[in-house]
């Protein structure tokens, strides 16, 4: 019998190389694009509320914006949710910035995180298509201010990688100890070639094709400015946010306004008040280099 948590989607331009599914009583099989000649196929990863908030600034380590968008750990809608996510990071690697880090210290970016169920079958996945048992853990940092004694920094087996600056690489040599010593991608991330420049090292030095990019939104609006991002998975929720209730808050991209294309768009159930998403901003195939003037 079919697994009634599992979401149909349907597709308006979302072709690509079909990747497969790990079970596809659980994960329809979704398709991607090539990667660029000189650097990866790069695609967000995010949720928002019905009035598309993703963040806030938290007032303490009671007040989590991602599970109050998310309504509840045990919908089916968030399990569904949660799948697509564990699912997606067996494309190929994964990036978040420095300031979820640093917000959520039990993060880890694989297929089961602490907690998760059991995920041998997405493991399997990853190693029957060539890549590594756990995905590369990629972390923009400008400034270096990273906790090295987090998990993804010490998880056995899992690499990290940071880009950073040159202030940030400095900080980052001084506080690097043995038993964490992640490689570091030194460039000057605030100009769009030098942010530019890193994923093309990520592509020729540590043979990522592949990036998940779970934000946050301040790390995918970088990319998005130079160019880099292709496209985005947007869980919508039915859940609307007082904005006025919480200070410094962080809405998702304006998609239509951005001319992205909707390629795809699933839901759980007919009834179900989610809507996964998602949006294209860039055709494969084109010219993956950002000029000054596009
Ligand atoms: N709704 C969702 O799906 C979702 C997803 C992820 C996170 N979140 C939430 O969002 C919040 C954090 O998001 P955020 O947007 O504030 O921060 P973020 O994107 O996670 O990280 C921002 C950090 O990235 C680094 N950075 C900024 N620009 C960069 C560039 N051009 N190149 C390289 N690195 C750069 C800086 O690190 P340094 O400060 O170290 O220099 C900056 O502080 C948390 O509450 C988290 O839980 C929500």
């Amino acid at each position: 019998m079919a697994d009634p948590i599992r979401i149909a989607w349907s597709h308006a331009g979302d072709e690509g190389a079909a990747v497969g599914s790990p079970d596809t009583t659980r994960w329809e099989s979704l398709s991607f694009p090539r990667p660029w000649p000189d650097r990866p196929w790069i695609f967000g990863v995010m949720v928002a509320s019905a009035n598309g908030v993703v963040a806030w600034r938290r007032r303490g380590p009671g007040d989590d914006p991602v599970r109050a968008i998310l309504g509840g750990d045990d919908r089916p809608e968030r399990i569904a949710d949660r799948r697509l996510m564990r699912y997606l990071r067996t494309i190929g690697d994964a990036g978040i910035g420095a300031q979820t880090v640093r917000e959520q210290p039990g993060l880890v970016l694989t297929p089961q995180e602490p907690g998760d169920e059991p995920a041998p079958d997405l493991y399997a996945f990853r190693i029957a298509r060539g890549l590594s048992y756990h995905p590369r853990n990629v972390v923009y940092s400008l400034y270096g201010r990273l906790p090295l004694e987090h998990p993804i920094f010490t998880t056995p087996g899992l690499d990290a990688v940071i880009l950073t600056t040159p202030a940030g690489a400095a900080l980052l040599r001084g506080h690097a100890r043995s038993s964490a010593s992640p490689a570091l991608i030194v460039e000057p991330l605030l100009e769009r070639e030098g942010l530019v420049r890193a994923h093309r090292r990520l592509f020729a030095e540590h043979g990522v094709r592949y990036l998940a990019c779970e934000g946050g939104q301040t790390v995918l609006n970088a990319l998005h400015e130079a160019g880099l991002l292709d496209e985005v998975f947007l869980t919508v929720t039915d859940i609307v946010i007082d904005t006025s209730a919480h200070d410094g808050v962080l809405t998702c991209f304006d998609f239509r306004a951005e001319r992205a294309e909707l390629v795809a768009e699933g839901k759980i159930s007919r009834d179900s008040g989610y809507a996964f998403q998602r949006w294209r901003f860039r055709k494969p195939g084109g010219d993956a280099s950002p000029r000054r003037d596009s």
